[in-house]
């Protein structure tokens, strides 16, 4: 049966960089919404003009075409084994969307991290924050360097820092997380699946973490959805 990892946290906790290193140790997909959304925002397509128009104001893009998104990418072969979800489910309807269309693949959210860390480590995270423009490698200026200032040590892209990075726009994130994502930990954490993850450490202890979790609940028998 295919896994299902839900990554949840908020804005610049790290998210996306252990996603990365999750779906190489464990052999799954990557799907980060937020890539996706970047990737339609490079290519000019109409849900990239849609979803910038969101995401430079730091608010959720609208729930309907975001699942859309989600379930088209996740229904492709490279997702047969199973997937880590980096950045969706954000709201409780798109919980709830997700719920039914893994029980419509004959799976379900196996264990969700949740990554934690304080408003002050999420705003140096993201201001120091560098993407590479090819395929969205993802750097800091202090605590992950690329060898070379302004290029992508894996492809040689260019690195440039997310519109929605700016200070003002972080705040707006880190309080539209607070309003409309907080709910899903209780939801996950009625299901049992939920496991949290303290995120201002170093990356690799952050893997070693929730390698550690991912393990121990691997043991313990989910309960039904
Ligand atoms: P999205 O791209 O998902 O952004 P986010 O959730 O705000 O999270 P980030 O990507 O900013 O952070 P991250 O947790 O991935 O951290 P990262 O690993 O890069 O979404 C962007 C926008 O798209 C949203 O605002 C919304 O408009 C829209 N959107 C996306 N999904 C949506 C949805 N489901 N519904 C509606 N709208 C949606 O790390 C951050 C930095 O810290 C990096 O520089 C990294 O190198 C560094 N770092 C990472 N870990 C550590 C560590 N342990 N120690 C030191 N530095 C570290
Ligand atoms: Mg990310």
């Amino acid at each position: 049966m295919a896994t299902y990892i839900v990554l949840l946290g908020p804005p610049g906790v790290g998210k996306g960089t252990q996603a990365v290193l999750l779906a190489q140790t464990l052999q799954l997909a990557h799907v980060s919404s937020g890539d996706l959304f970047r990737e339609n925002i490079k290519n000019q397509t109409e849900l990239g003009k849609l979803a910038k128009s969101y995401m430079d104001k730091g608010e959720l893009v609208p729930d309907d075409v975001t699942i859309a998104m989600i379930r088209e990418r996740i229904s492709r072969p490279d997702c047969q084994a199973g997937v880590i979800l980096d950045g969706f489910p954000r709201t409780p309807k798109q919980a709830d969307a997700l719920d039914a269309m893994l029980a419509e693949f004959g799976g379900q959210v196996n264990v969700v991290p949740y990554i934690t860390a304080s408003e002050e480590v999420l705003v140096e995270r993201t201001s120091g924050r560098w993407s590479c423009r090819a395929q969205g490698h993802v750097y800091h200026e202090k605590f992950n360097p690329p060898k070379q200032a302004g290029v992508c040590d894996v492809d040689g892209s260019e690195l440039y820092q997310r519109d929605d990075d700016k200070k003002e726009t972080v705040a707006n994130r880190i309080r539209v997380y607070f309003e409309q994502t907080l709910p899903l930990v209780g939801y996950y954490r009625e299901l049992g699946r939920l496991v949290e993850i303290n995120g201002a450490q170093t990356m690799e202890q952050v893997t070693a973490d929730l390698l550690a979790s991912l393990k121990k609940l691997d043991k313990r028998p989910l309960s039904p959805s």
